[in-house]
């Protein structure tokens, strides 16, 4: 196992649990927004989407999976639409690669976001909640494990998740 990659919709849970997995198994921890953004002249992913547009942000976001993926020993939180490009699965199906679903309803979505500014998708709710149900078969179909995080506290996941690794 060289890397694990969290994939999930925004306000899964991916970047809180994918720092304590990588404490717990001595890897180091990339999240992708963060490693886009050092990729990129801007300073908000926001920024981005206003000023270049999504398919701008698609690319920077691949080229840093790619990058990413390069290392070993690593957790890797990606971005919630790291699935809309077909380069991307291909990545993520590498081997080496574990892939873990975060599957969390979207109500609680919903409220882990409330006043979370730097989520251009996210802004609009209805139209998040349409993404929600495309995306979620996409990650279903490309996990090789599926966590349920409802109701559960980040150690009790991060458990789960060191017993079926
Ligand atoms: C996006 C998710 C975000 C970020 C960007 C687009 C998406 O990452 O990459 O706002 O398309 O779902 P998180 O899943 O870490 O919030």
């Amino acid at each position: 196992m060289k890397r694990i990659l969290l994939i999930g919709f925004m306000g899964s849970g991916k970047t809180s649990l994918g720092k304590l997995l990588a404490e717990k198994f001595k890897y180091d921890f990339l999240e992708q927004d963060q490693e886009v953004l050092k990729l990129s002249e801007f300073k908000s992913i926001n920024e981005i989407f206003e000023q270049k547009g999504e398919d701008f942000f698609r690319e920077i976001e691949h080229q840093s999976l790619k990058n990413s993926v390069a290392r070993d020993k690593v957790v890797i939180s990606t971005g919630g639409g790291v699935i809309k490009l077909e380069k991307n699965v291909e990545v993520l199906k590498q081997t080496g690669n574990i892939v873990i679903y975060l599957k969390t309803e979207f109500s609680e979505i919903e409220k882990r976001l409330n006043g979370v500014e730097d989520r251009p998708l996210f802004k609009d709710k209805n139209k998040a909640l349409e993404l929600f149900k495309a995306r979620e078969p996409i990650y279903l179909e490309i996990a090789d494990f599926v966590i349920n995080t409802d109701g559960k506290t980040l150690d009790e996941i991060v458990n789960e998740i060191e017993d079926i690794l």
